[in-house]
């Protein structure tokens, strides 16, 4: 397998592969995320998304710190270079002349005063690990004042990104924020908006005309259904049509969720954004605030006691949403939880992780347990690195090592076995989706560069 041969469709994939080492598994994700680099940024992967992604993009970064400081840092500078007038990241920066469905004419972002004029982007958002990626890179910089400047030129980018969250995002006193879009979670297809998008029937005429790219790439079975697609399409018509205009939407969306992945990978980004302040003396006080009121919004609202896990909060259905998803154990990650609540979720987690033959324990995106899990698909069961990647470090922050440790090794041997995918199946372990994989490389990298900066227990910190 070279990573020239990017191929996204199942019938055409390999026989696992032998055992590679540790050495020849970094080179393999090295040569993906070279064969993937733009010569300014790096493209989620080589056919099914010829875009930046945003959240792709910060673990991609991350990828980079440890092993080409001026790719880490490009790619950061690349996607902020996107940013909105009012702070808004966009959840794709459109490379030129790629082929994908939502491209820029389905967009038409130039409906907002905000957008900028150039480069094309996407008009909704993905869930903020940026802040965290900016001060991974910098730890990771070999020339301190080098490192500095990045973080100084990165900083109103992110400040401002934040104060987009907290102004436009967040409707009430518990400091949650609110994503308007299946998309913005990052998990399209996930149970957790089923009953959302359930209630959201659009008369056939309501839908704008689309054309799907993605099942030229992907078999159908391991991507969302055409009804899910409808509504996808017809929300970003509803933007459009509002200018993008985030009062307007707020008021009138019929998709409002509070999103535990989201939150919580947000409260992370205010600690380490406060730690970039305290590196620049800059006042770091704003942003522990912001994660102090965030995280307490997580324990209030989204702690299910009968169920002893975090869950997401569907804001127009004014109830807890009730699927059994990995995104439950993130809060881990960001030092939320108490010991005694992470200890429920450390059996809850162990218990719903799932056994690929031979390798140990990961964890699915969607518990084997519930109704909806299915291996195959997409956001509905199988196993995706980027969760297994929040996940370990949530493990490892609680001092849960054996735990973290039998799910990086899991990970590890199955992207050994299979190479750089999407995803892989919950049952068999099979490379899924579209193969070569940005983030997928970039996270293996990090995992194999071993000690990550836990940042300390949110309760130990000042
Ligand atoms: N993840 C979406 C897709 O599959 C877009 O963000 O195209």
């Amino acid at each position: 397998m070279s990573p020239g041969d990017a191929n996204g469709s199942q019938q055409t994939q390999a026989e696992p592969r032998v055992a590679v080492s540790d050495g020849d598994l970094a080179r393999e994700a090295r040569e993906v995320l070279d064969a993937n680099w733009m010569g300014h940024a790096t493209r989620a992967s080589a056919r099914l998304y010829p875009h930046q992604w945003s959240w792709d993009s910060a673990c991609i970064a991350i990828g980079y710190a440890g092993w080409n400081q001026e790719r880490a840092q490009a790619e950061l500078r690349w996607l902020f270079a996107g940013q909105w007038a009012d702070g808004l990241l966009p959840h794709i920066r459109f490379a030129d002349n790629a082929r994908y469905f939502p491209g820029p004419e389905f967009w038409q972002t130039h409906r907002s005063p905000s957008a900028p004029e150039h480069p094309q982007t996407s008009g909704i958002v993905q869930p903020p690990v940026h802040a965290t990626a900016v001060w991974q890179v910098y730890r990771h910089a070999r020339d301190g004042d080098e490192g500095k400047r990045f973080l100084r030129e990165l900083l109103p980018g992110l400040v401002a990104w934040h104060e987009y969250l907290y102004r436009e995002r967040n409707r009430g006193e518990d400091g949650l924020v609110e994503i308007w879009h299946p998309w913005e979670s990052g998990m399209d297809n996930s149970p957790l908006w089923d009953e959302a998008l359930a209630r959201i029937s659009p008369a056939r005429e309501a839908i704008p005309d689309y054309q799907r790219v993605d099942l030229d790439f992907v078999e159908a079975a391991q991507r969302p259904t055409d009804a899910e697609y409808d509504r996808y399409a017809y929300l970003v018509k509803l933007y459009r049509d509002l200018g993008y205009d985030a009062g307007r939407i707020r008021a009138e969306c019929p998709f409002v969720v509070y999103d535990v992945l989201f939150n919580s990978l947000l409260v992370q980004s205010n600690r380490d954004l406060a730690k970039i302040a305290r590196v620049l003396d800059v006042d770091p006080e704003p942003f522990e605030t912001w994660a102090d009121r965030t995280a307490a919004g997580i324990d209030a609202k989204l702690w299910d006691e009968t169920e002893g896990s975090y869950g997401d909060y569907d804001v127009r259905g004014r109830a807890r949403v009730r699927a059994h998803t990995a995104a439950a154990f993130s809060p881990l990650f960001a030092g939320i939880p108490t010991e005694n609540r992470a200890r429920l979720m450390l059996e809850r987690l162990m218990a719903s992780a799932v056994t690929i033959d031979g390798l140990g324990r990961v964890v699915a995106s969607v518990a084997p347990s519930d109704a909806n899990f299915d291996p195959a698909l997409y956001w509905r069961g199988p196993v995706w690195p980027m969760i297994n990647w929040v996940v370990h470090a949530g493990l490892r922050r609680y001092r849960f090592t054996a735990e973290a440790g039998e799910i990086r090794a899991a990970l590890l041997e199955l992207v050994r076995r299979e190479g750089f995918w999407e995803h892989y199946n919950a049952k068999t372990g099979r490379g899924q989706g579209t193969e070569q994989v940005s983030w997928t490389a970039a996270l293996v990298l990090d995992l194999l560069n071993g000690e990550r900066d836990d940042g300390g227990r949110a309760h130990e910190q000042t």
